[in-house]
């Protein structure tokens, strides 16, 4: 599990760099705990703190991240390489590791253009210095709970044609929000999407097993404050409205696995998946 053994108690990322002053480090980040299940770099003794907690409710934890990373790699290929989708914007997308959606969109089509989203302003930070050459990606930081400050924002406006069909990538992130706020923003996302749109969804899943409760209950108050678990219905509406793409809303490692997705995954059962297109 990469990122659990790390043991510093300092306050600089592991290769030594200060947190630029608008990062908080008296909370802990989702974003900079997700990069220390990942093996990334980016995180404090704050956020390694409580992710150290959930491993310890569930060791296997790290391994949702992993899958479910392998779950986007699958999913950007399945929108440029077979829908045709030429803009994608990624909610919650997260500090850049190995394999962002960008680098994969252009491992098929160079032409494709990306916006990344995140709430979290080490994103930005970071996403900034790595996207710096490139002039078909861009990242915003902005709340996915104010879908006007995404949707209208010029930055976006400028690269994403919304008369032309693209797809919104929330994956990962409807979890950490509230059951109001999680269905009120999958609304709103459905309305902003053109004809021929696709909206993906990747959610902790409820499926009745003890380890769904005791991780909920270690995210919810270990100190991260969210990490829903949400069961096969709950998640069922978030794609009212929409035609599913086969397989339809699976265990996450179902839905259109390759050669490199596990098929006997030790949390095949905790979390699900599933795309729309309107
Ligand atoms: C678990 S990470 C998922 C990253 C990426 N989507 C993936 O699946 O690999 C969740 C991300 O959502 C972001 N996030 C949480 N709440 C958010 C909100 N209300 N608005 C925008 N981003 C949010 C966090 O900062 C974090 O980077």
């Amino acid at each position: 599990m990469a990122g659990r053994r790390h043991n510093t108690s300092s306050n600089r990322g592991l290769d030594g760099t200060v947190p630029p002053p608008e990062v908080d480090l008296s909370t802990p980040s989702i974003a900079r705990s997700y990069d220390y299940i990942l093996g990334g770099k980016e995180h404090f003794e704050v956020d390694r703190r409580i992710t150290d907690a959930i491993y310890a409710a569930v060791p296997e934890t790290g391994q949702i991240a992993k899958d479910n990373r392998n779950l986007l790699r699958r999913a950007t290929r399945y929108l440029v390489g077979e829908a045709g989708i030429r803009q994608i914007i990624d909610l919650g997308s997260g500090l850049p590791t190995v394999g962002n959606v960008h680098e994969i969109a252009h491992s098929v089509d160079p032409g494709v253009r990306v916006v990344y989203v995140d709430n979290d302003p080490i994103v930005l930070a970071h996403g900034r210095a790595l996207l710096s050459e490139e002039n078909t990606t861009t990242v915003i930081t902005a709340d996915v709970r104010d879908p006007g400050s995404i949707f209208d924002n010029p930055a976006v406006t400028e690269f994403i044609d919304f008369d032309e069909p693209f797809a919104v990538m929330a994956v990962s992130i409807l979890h950490h929000l509230t059951d109001d706020d999680a269905y009120a923003t999958a609304e709103a996302l459905k309305k902003q999407l053109t004809e021929g749109s696709y909206l993906l969804i990747s959610n902790f899943l409820d499926d009745d097993e003890p380890r769904a409760k005791d991780l909920e209950k270690a995210f919810l108050e270990g100190g991260l404050g969210s990490g829903r678990f949400r069961t096969w219905a709950e998640l069922r509406r978030f794609y009212e409205g929409l035609e599913m793409v086969e397989p339809g809303l699976v265990y996450g490692n179902d839905w259109r696995p390759d050669r490199l997705t596990l098929t006997d995954s030790p949390v095949h059962t905790l979390y699900a998946a599933g795309m729309g297109r309107k």
